[in-house]
């Protein structure tokens, strides 16, 4: 019982956390070029603020949040997803006072209690990007274009971006209607969960997946007949975009997403062919939110993508990661009268920034070379002692076999030279 690990979670050990590292690479380098910067919020904010910003009667809200009293009798909530805290934090770091757009991203856990299956887990993590205060759809077409971005440069293909928009709440209150004159006389026929939303969220339904549920919202009015001129045109203007940038999506009407706080703009990417949970990322404009939480009538949109459903599409297409190498440089010795060199060589090249290991379990030189090569070094060192009378190492190529005498003054210059060049294949997660 206390080495297995609660339900939903999982650890990330050697060998997989590469391939983290790498995926969180590139999305810091993708946001640095589309001028975004990084944010670190809280693991757990107050309960209201989430039951507010994400709406209480989403799923999230009414059955998937981790909340607790802490010790002083506050209710506070582990963060089921990183919005509604991006705000408070853009409210509480005035950030309104700054030349208007912020723009932020974030990369972290995030907790929802649902039932576990593969790609959908109690502790996941998301990469996710907020941009404040701009009203114009230009920053519509900027979020979803670095939202795809990201997925191109990993190298996903086979990806489906939907788009729809959910209006204003103008829109949203016709549509509401609209949609409870058509449900009324099909009450019956929906599932139990969407009888539920008939009132309290209609629009719901029209995202609900139960076969008998989508028969029926087949022929519901949709979010396009009822949107007014300004969210019609805020629409056009972003479609009009994502075409010049020659962005492919599919337009889908009964996109809502599963979170209150939406208004126009709605995303979001399926990847085909990995299984059940195949939505790797969305998000959306929340024009309403800051001033919901913060009395400020300040726009936003932002999205979010679950990094653990990325990996899986990395792994279900054969996308391969870049690095091949556990690390530099092995040094390896013969004889006990080598083991103050190795130590001091072993320092040396590591201040030099390479990585550098030695022998710590007395092994001999056979083992150690097995060693070094199962751990996937680049290079040995081989210091013996008849070599270093001579002022002599052997430096051999992990990959060739190729082995060459060097003088012990050049050891970390030839390293430095050899590691620097580009490491040949790649590995397949
Ligand atoms: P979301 O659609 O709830 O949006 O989550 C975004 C992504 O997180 C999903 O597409 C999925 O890849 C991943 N995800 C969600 N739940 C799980 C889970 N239980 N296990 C594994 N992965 C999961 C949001 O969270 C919004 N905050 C996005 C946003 C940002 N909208 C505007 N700004």
């Amino acid at each position: 019982m206390l080495t297995s690990r609660p339900r939903g979670t999982n650890d990330i050990l050697p060998g997989e956390t590469e391939k983290w590292q790498y995926i969180e690479k590139v999305f810091h380098d993708v946001c640095r070029r589309y001028g975004y910067k990084e944010m670190r919020i809280p693991i757990f904010e107050h309960t209201e603020l989430f039951e507010r910003g994400v709406g209480d009667t989403t799923d999230i809200v009414e059955k998937e949040m981790y909340t607790f009293n802490d010790r002083g009798g506050r209710s506070v909530t582990l963060r089921p997803e990183g919005t509604a805290s991006a705000v408070r934090a853009y409210l509480d770091g005035k950030l309104f006072a700054v030349p208007q757009p912020v723009k932020m991203y974030y990369i972290g856990p995030m907790f929802r209690y649902d039932r576990p299956q593969a790609g959908r887990y109690r502790q996941f993590h998301q990469v996710g990007v907020e941009a404040f205060g701009a009203e114009s759809p230009a920053i519509d077409i900027e979020v979803v274009a670095l939202f795809m971005d990201y997925f191109r440069e990993l190298g996903l293909t086979e990806l489906e971006l939907m788009l729809n928009s959910v209006g204003c709440p103008k829109c949203r209150k016709v549509l509401r209607d609209r949609l409870q004159d058509y449900f009324r006389s099909h009450l019956s026929s929906l599932c139990e969960n969407c009888r539920s939303r008939f009132d309290r969220n209609p629009l719901r339904i029209l995202d609900c997946k139960e076969a008998k549920c989508r028969e029926v919202s087949s022929d519901a009015p949709t979010l396009f007949d009822s949107l007014c001129d300004r969210c019609l045109n805020h629409f056009k203007i972003v479609r009009e975009g994502l075409d010049e940038l020659g962005v492919p999506y599919t337009l889908n009407p009964s996109l809502v997403r599963g979170l209150d706080y939406y208004t126009n703009t709605a995303f979001e990417v399926v990847v085909h062919g990995i299984g059940a949970q195949s939505s790797i990322g969305g998000g959306g404009r929340y024009d309403g939110l800051v001033e919901l939480i913060g009395k400020r009538d300040i726009p936003g949109i932002g999205f979010a993508i679950g990094m653990e459903r990325v990996l899986l599409a990395m792994e279900k297409q054969g996308v391969g990661f870049p690095s091949v190498h556990g690390f530099d440089v092995y040094v390896a010795t013969i004889g006990k009268g080598t083991e103050t060199y190795a130590l001091k060589l072993t320092d040396s090249l590591r201040k030099a920034g390479l990585s550098a290991e030695r022998d710590v379990m007395g092994r001999s030189l056979r083992a150690q070379m097995k060693y070094a090569s199962k751990m996937a070094a680049r290079y040995t060192v081989i210091v013996g002692d008849e070599e270093l009378a001579r002022e002599q190492v052997i430096i051999r190529c992990m990959d060739t076999g190729k082995q060459e005498d060097v003088h012990i003054e050049d050891i970390i210059k030839i390293l430095l030279e050899k590691t620097t060049q580009p490491q040949g294949g790649s590995l397949s997660v």
